[in-house]
């Protein structure tokens, strides 16, 4: 159980609604929700709401992050230019479980023209109750941010 639950959500317009089901679903799992929108309907650009988020992770205010667009692709890439970031895109529990085991993910991306909410929903709670594994993993994501060099 992690003890400072404190998780930064934002998205684009293209998924202002499941984003804020999700931050209501997190919320009502005891997490401290930082949700940094946005709020209106208006087109926006998903790397300002990737990078602002990713941020808030790798700054340490957050220990977790996540985001959404449409595909859930553009603000994961997004968020991954973000030293000591680890973002990872998914559609289903068990990848969603398996970033944080082995990748020891700090931020998920879903998207939102590719699942439901249901799904979506399932997606965070695999995320959030994982564990990173560590040990063989934990060379491996060394290697990753050595990549970073
Ligand atoms: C916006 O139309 C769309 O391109 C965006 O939400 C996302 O899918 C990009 O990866």
């Amino acid at each position: 159980m992690t003890v400072n639950k404190r998780i930064v959500l934002s998205s684009d317009h293209a998924a202002i609604d499941l984003r804020q089901a999700v931050a209501a679903h997190v919320s009502a799992n005891g997490w401290e929700v930082v949700d940094i929108g946005p709020t209106t309907p208006e087109s926006t650009h998903y790397p300002l709401h990737g990078k602002a988020a990713a941020q808030a992770v790798a700054s340490g205010d957050c220990q977790l992050g996540i985001v959404l667009c449409g595909t859930g692709q553009g603000i994961m890439m997004a968020a991954n230019k973000v030293p000591g970031i680890r973002c990872g895109v998914c559609s289903d529990a068990f990848s969603a479980r398996m970033i944080r085991q082995h990748n020891d993910a700090n931020m998920l991306s879903i998207g939102a023209r590719v699942v439901g909410e249901g799904q979506a929903l399932d997606i965070v709670d695999a995320f959030l109750t994982a564990e990173f594994e560590g040990g063989r993993h934990a060379t491996r994501v060394d290697m990753i941010e050595g990549n970073e060099a």
